[in-house]
């Protein structure tokens, strides 16, 4: 059969689809960020009557999380594998839970069955003249997804961009096909503060010409792309971009000219950001869309060379025990990719790798307070994400400890020497306390 004959015997309303494809005891697997079917997720909770017992695993949900929400809670179940500004607040009111998993297994545990997948529901793009949709702006943890569900639901969307790399699903693997028309989610850049500024040019600082970079999530990464305009030869080697990377690319910052791995190409898992970066997607054979247990390997991220991973963190204790995940016992992030890629540029093939965690040295609370993140020991029942075995550099506006290789000791007199001045005295005082010695 053509492909044309079979997307036609495949189109349905969103109704149908999920009517007819969503059994109760269902665990329904949703596209990453961006990815959501936001139709179609409509219309599975608009069908709620007719399910019991459904779990809906995701990462990042770009639209408001529905399934969590009180009045949606006796029938979905949400299983996060990160949290995300949306699912946070009904894992931490009860109604929602989080696995904690290193990004680039995901797809392992789906092809093991640990995340058993009876239903994916995807945004992909129009059909190229093969028979090809794309999945656009999600690979990562969405292609697995696709390739062990029983049953694939995908809303064509004529505005998802058509990406390339690990995208393409044929019509045929497709069972329902729901057609819309409806701009995707967006996630504007955060705006730069001064002292975000501060701390992006002292990470600047050690980002050299022909580096390959990963940026994660939060003011901080976004910070960095707007200071390095100058430099050139930059790759890309990332689990995500957002905007900042199209204005730097349309500098001729980037240019992944210098990749000893995938050469000429920026490899991502997936994109999130606004329509800007979206277009900038579409077509765009520099840009390749690959599978999570690909990108953010910590092997295959050895294999770069300069590899530079930017990400940001909660709190930091003297140890150089990283917190990224929450405050105290509250969870507000999950791990993601922050671990995959420290290890990763850590173990790097030539030795010049940089697993970088910058962050503000304090933060400002809405009622003007200011406490430090560098603390003498972690709030009771914080999560530490990134181990003090790992830890390598740390940056604040203050300046950059490097601790990879130093003493117990040697780490806390760095830390404390990018402190924020007003609370280094509680700091030293705990350092000579803690180490029995001067500081
Ligand atoms: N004590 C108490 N609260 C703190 C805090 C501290 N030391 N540090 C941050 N917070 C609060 C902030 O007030 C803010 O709360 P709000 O949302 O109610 O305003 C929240 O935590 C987030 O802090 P913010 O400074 O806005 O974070 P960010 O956008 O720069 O992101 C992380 C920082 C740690 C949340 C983010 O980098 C993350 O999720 N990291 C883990 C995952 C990861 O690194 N993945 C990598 C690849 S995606």
């Amino acid at each position: 059969m053509h492909w044309k004959e079979a997307y036609q015997q495949k189109l349905c309303t969103a109704n149908e689809a999920v009517s007819a494809g969503i059994h109760s005891g269902d665990r329904v697997v949703f596209g990453h960020g961006a990815c959501e079917p936001e139709i179609l997720v409509k219309a599975m909770i608009d069908n709620k009557a007719a399910y019991s017992d459904i779990t809906v695993s995701q990462m990042v949900s770009a639209s408001p999380a529905a399934t969590t929400l009180p009045e949606n809670s006796d029938v979905f179940r949400y299983e996060g594998w990160f949290t995300g500004a949306y699912a946070t607040k009904a894992i931490q009111e009860g109604r929602a839970d989080y696995v904690p998993i290193f990004f680039h297994e995901i797809p392992k545990m789906i092809r093991s069955g640990v995340f058993r997948v009876d239903v994916a529901m995807i945004t992909v793009s129009r059909p190229d003249e093969h028979g090809y949709v794309s999945l656009g702006v999600s690979s990562d943890y969405t292609m697995q997804a696709v390739k062990s569900a029983r049953t694939v639901i995908a809303e064509v969307n004529d505005q998802c961009p058509y990406t390339y790399g690990e995208t393409f699903i044929p019509v045929e693997e497709l069972d329902y096909i729901v057609e819309t028309s409806r701009p995707l989610p967006e996630m504007p850049p955060v705006p730069v503060t001064p002292v975000a500024e501060a701390v992006a040019k002292n990470v600047a600082s050690l980002i050299k010409d022909g580096d390959n970079l990963q940026l994660g999530i939060g003011a901080i990464p976004e910070a960095t792309l707007a200071q390095l305009g100058d430099r050139k030869h930059l790759g890309i080697h990332s689990e995500m971009i957002s905007d900042g990377v199209v204005d730097l690319y349309n500098k001729g910052a980037i240019d992944c000219s210098r990749k000893t791995l995938d050469n000429g190409k920026m490899v991502i898992g997936f994109i999130i950001g606004t329509k800007k970066l979206y277009d900038f997607a579409d077509h765009n054979p520099a840009i390749e869309l690959r599978q999570i247990d690909y990108v953010n390997h910590p092997e295959v991220v050895a294999q770069l060379n300069d590899m530079v991973c930017i990400n940001s963190c909660v709190q930091v204790d003297l140890l150089g025990q990283i917190a990224s995940e929450s405050i105290g016992p509250k969870l507000i992030s999950g791990v993601g990719g922050q671990v995959d890629f420290v290890r990763g540029a850590r173990d790097s093939h030539d030795g010049k790798g940089r697993a970088i965690i910058a962050m503000p040295s304090v933060l400002e609370k809405k009622d003007g307070t200011r406490i430090s993140k560098i603390v003498p020991e972690l709030d009771e029942g914080a999560a530490v994400t990134t181990s003090r075995n790992d830890a390598d550099y740390l940056i604040t506006e203050y300046g950059i400890a490097h601790l990879t290789g130093r003493t117990m000791r040697d780490r806390a007199r760095l830390l404390i020497g990018i402190a924020h001045p007003d609370f280094r005295e509680g700091l030293i005082k705990s350092f000579e306390e803690r180490f029995k010695t001067k500081y």
